[in-house]
């Protein structure tokens, strides 16, 4: 499906309320020695991005002792949270429900946001859709269990072309919310093209996973997405600093305006990570504050800020 313009898109699925919610996902690993980060090292993060926002998301439980190092940052700095739940294999699994267990308990639930279990494990075919869809289910009934849990929405993040293929709808259908991933720039976009292609894929995501659920009132948010500022071109896509601030006004500010929420990819460059060979070099270079200013690196504020 096409859409010519924005105000088009929207119209269809009855959207353009209250602003969009802004959030970022946040690595876990620390720059300097690629050490786990500590409690404090949560805290100095929180601070840097706190003038944005007061909502991040982590990718797994366990992983780097990630949540119990996590929850003193979020009291300390009444940080929210969407938490990632690592569906594989079996003794990961096992490893990320028994921190639900040991540290959800510790913190009042009106911190967490919501609970996310995979992140594109469908699209990297990690695990089968009905498999992903009962791991769903696990985490709610084990997370809604605890004390004052109940409420906590339970649900997946994929890449948008994932979720509008028909064969996942048991994932859709088993989450209380879902997270649409939309990268232009691994679509190889032009800058000039980019916002189209971002909002197109971002609502046909949308529009998936609405008549799935049967309704219009979901609970929805982009799960990743952003511009790399340095590194080598895909396609058409060029890194740069002056094109990921393109990026955000265009695409993150504009999609926010029309009521979705978004979490940006990513909040800290992540220059611990190996540079592979693969693609371009990017991997280190997705920021929006370099690991060590407390500056973004280009303007993060929208015409309705
Ligand atoms: C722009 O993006 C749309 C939506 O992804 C795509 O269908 C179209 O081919 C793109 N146009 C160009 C010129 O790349």
């Amino acid at each position: 499906m096409r859409f010519n313009s924005i105000a088009a898109l929207f119209s269809v699925v009855g959207y353009a309320s209250a602003i969009g919610s802004l959030g970022f996902d946040l690595g876990v690993q620390r720059n300097s020695d690629s050490a786990c980060k500590t409690s404090d090292d949560y805290i100095s993060d929180f601070e840097t991005i706190s003038g944005y926002t007061d909502t991040v998301r982590v990718y797994a439980s366990s992983d780097c002792y990630t949540l119990a190092n996590i929850i003193p940052a979020l009291k300390e700095k009444n940080f929210k949270l969407f938490l990632g739940v690592w569906p594989t294999d079996d003794s990961h699994f096992a490893s990320e429900k028994a921190a639900l267990s040991a540290y959800l308990p510790t913190i009042d639930a009106s911190y967490i946001l919501g609970i996310t279990v995979g992140s594109e494990a469908l699209y990297r075919a990690d695990l089968s859709a009905s498999d992903l869809a009962s791991r769903i289910d696990e985490v709610r009934e084990l997370v809604h269990a605890i004390d004052g849990y109940s409420n906590v929405p339970v649900g997946t993040v994929d890449s948008w072309n994932v979720l509008v293929d028909g064969a996942n709808a048991d994932v859709i259908s088993s989450s209380d919310i879902v997270f649409a991933n939309a990268f232009s720039y691994w679509q190889g976009q032009t800058m000039a093209n980019s916002s189209h292609s971002f909002v197109d894929d971002i609502m046909q995501a949308l529009q998936v996973i609405q008549s799935t659920k049967g309704s219009t009132d979901i609970s929805f948010w982009i799960g990743e997405t952003g511009w790399p500022t340095s590194g080598g071109s895909y396609e058409s896509s060029v890194p740069s600093v002056d094109n990921a601030a393109q990026f955000w006004q265009e695409s993150i500010c504009g999609i926010r305006a029309w009521g979705i929420n978004t979490l940006v990819f990513e909040a800290f460059d992540e220059s611990w990570k190996p540079v592979t060979s693969g693609v371009s070099g990017v991997e280190t270079h997705w920021g929006v504050w370099t690991d060590d200013s407390t500056s973004p690196k280009f303007s993060l504020s929208c015409e309705f800020d």
